[in-house]
């Protein structure tokens, strides 16, 4: 047996390894507080939940779904799109169901990078933009996110050998892993950038309905234009409370979108229809829950907030996503602080180095669990 060389050389995806060593320390009885994964812990409304059982019960719902997504589920979409964002999207060529919006941020990359192209991804950033690239045989550059820079790339700073290689671009706002915002008129100038540059953005956005303090996050494609160089990734994992369910959304550029859908259709069969047409209720409900369980993160974020400068860190607010960006206490490494506080309190904080070189310095905390919990993981750390 001769394992490919693309697997050999790829790292094992951070996450999986670290589920593995908390399990271990759970097994040794170890009451492990996991600050790791970005899992929402509450349900969707009963009326989404409903929708999947009522939608199984049926006979006709458990063969193959077709490959684009029913004509309802992108039908709700482009009505989300149009009445969150004032963004009009065609359900036929500008809308793509995702098993998930992970599925896409990897078969995009099928699609657009060669062997010797580049994808320009943020660092810190999601690491399926840089295995992806890796995985389709191609490379990925970072671009580094610092806190001087607002966490935002600095474009002008991306070198011209490595823009004539890229084909794609990653931007992620509300930020994962440092929470932060982008304003529009950096939205623009990436649409511009991408545009001389002949780049297809990736805007992956599904943290555009977990934000706090009144912040609204836009889609890229309120930008004009940004149709002609942009695709986004969103998902109900988040916004809907429904990870595991798996069922996210590509939007815009229609030639990408099809060029997507060619690498899906020979790679999987369609999402589960009852799951379809539970996302589709998500999409065309009130959406007025979101701001009372947007208030539970916030209280949660807050409590983390709270306690950082008692165990030596400090972060700046996040505006939206699941996770508080802490830099380590001075002098520490992020990865061996995060395996000592594992060992010590059984608190477990991801090193930032997972989310690439630019992450060295920070530990991201998700905020997916109880406040008492969160409080408990600070008492736990401060008494070290
Ligand atoms: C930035 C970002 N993008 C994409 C995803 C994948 O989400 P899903 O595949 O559940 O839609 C995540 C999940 O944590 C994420 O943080």
């Amino acid at each position: 047996m001769r394992i490919a060389s693309r697997i050999e050389n790829l790292p094992p995806y951070v996450f999986a390894t670290v589920e593995k060593r908390i399990a271990a320390e759970r097994a040794r009885g170890v009451d492990v507080i996991s600050l790791g994964m970005g899992s929402p812990d509450l349900a969707p409304p009963k009326e989404i939940i409903d929708a999947l059982y009522k939608s199984a019960l049926r006979p006709d719902t458990h063969g193959y779904a077709g490959y684009f997504g029913t004509p309802a589920l992108r039908k709700a979409t482009a009505g989300y799109y149009g009445r969150r964002f004032g963004v009009e999207l065609d359900p036929d060529t500008e809308i793509l169901p995702l098993i998930g919006s992970k599925e896409g941020l990897a078969n995009v990359a099928l699609a657009f990078i060669d062997p010797g192209d580049i994808a320009l991804a943020t660092d810190p950033g999601y690491p399926t933009y840089r295995m992806g690239a890796l995985l389709a045989g191609g490379e990925s550059f970072p671009m580094p996110l610092t806190r001087e820079k607002g966490w935002l790339p600095d474009l002008g700073a991306i070198p011209s050998d490595v823009l004539r290689r890229a084909t794609l671009m990653w931007l992620n706002y509300p930020n994962n892993p440092t929470g932060a915002g982008a304003p529009l008129g950096f939205l623009k100038q990436a649409v511009d950038f991408a545009a001389e540059h002949d780049l297809l953005i990736c805007y992956d956005n599904p943290y555009c309905d977990v934000t706090f303090d009144g912040y609204v996050a836009p889609s890229i494609l309120q930008v004009p234009g940004a149709k002609e160089v942009a695709i986004e990734f969103n998902s109900h994992s988040k916004t809907y409370n429904m990870a595991g369910w798996r069922v996210g959304v590509a939007v815009g550029n229609p030639a990408a979108i099809e060029a997507l859908a060619t690498v899906k259709t020979n790679i999987d069969s369609g999402i589960f229809r009852p799951i379809q047409d539970a996302a589709t209720v998500a999409y065309n409900g009130d959406q007025s829950w979101l701001a009372e369980r947007n208030a539970i993160y916030q209280r949660r974020r807050d409590v983390v907030l709270d306690w950082l400068p008692r165990v030596g860190m400090s972060a700046d607010k996040p505006l939206g996503g699941l996770y508080v960006w802490a830099r380590v206490p001075q002098g520490q490494q992020c990865e061996a602080y995060a395996l000592e506080m594992l060992e010590k309190t059984g608190v477990w904080m991801t090193p930032g180095t997972a989310f690439g070189q630019f992450g060295e310095g920070y530990l991201r905390l998700s905020i997916c669990i109880p406040e008492e919990r969160l409080a408990e993981a600070g008492e736990r750390l401060s008494r070290v």
